[in-house]
């Protein structure tokens, strides 16, 4: 099994980990996998939706750390509707790959991220979430990760 030097790079010097205090949003979600677990606290910026600071606390194998690394970094300053277009695939390519094993990996960043978006959205009902939100969460929470190695 090979590791990209991106992943090592990410793994060794994880970007972003630890807790935001007083957070605007949070989203933990499991692998069905390996039972390993991410979670995901957000600043936001309610005026423009967009978001200010991530942090995640991921207890799982090395390739899901250096996925919430690189997935911190990728969207970090972006809108919540853009964070939520960026799909596992986007983070695989980011890191030059990752072994076919470990692409259920991938998927926590993704899923994370969207249960994170929801919790804003329900904390701010006068809010209009981003459109396909619940649908994503559902799709990603049913996803057989086998069927992606
Ligand atoms: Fe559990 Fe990678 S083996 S997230």
């Amino acid at each position: 099994m090979q590791y990209s030097e991106k992943v090592m790079e990410h793994f060794a010097n994880p970007q972003n980990a630890g807790v935001i205090e007083n957070p605007d949003a949070m989203g933990e979600v499991g692998s069905v996998i390996c039972g390993d677990i991410m979670k995901i606290s957000l600043a936001i910026d309610d005026a423009t939706e967009t978001i200010e600071d991530i942090k995640f606390q991921t207890f799982g194998c090395g390739a899901a750390i250096a996925v919430s690394s690189v997935f911190t970094e990728m969207v970090k300053g972006l809108t919540m509707r853009e964070a939520l277009a960026i799909s596992n695939d986007d983070v695989v390519t980011e890191l030059e790959g990752l072994p076919a094993v470990k692409v259920h990996c991938s998927v926590l960043a993704e899923e994370g991220m969207a249960v994170a978006i929801q919790s804003y959205y329900e904390a701010h009902p006068d809010k209009t979430p981003p459109e396909g939100l619940a649908e994503k969460i559902e799709h990603l929470k049913s996803v057989d990760p086998h069927a992606e190695e």
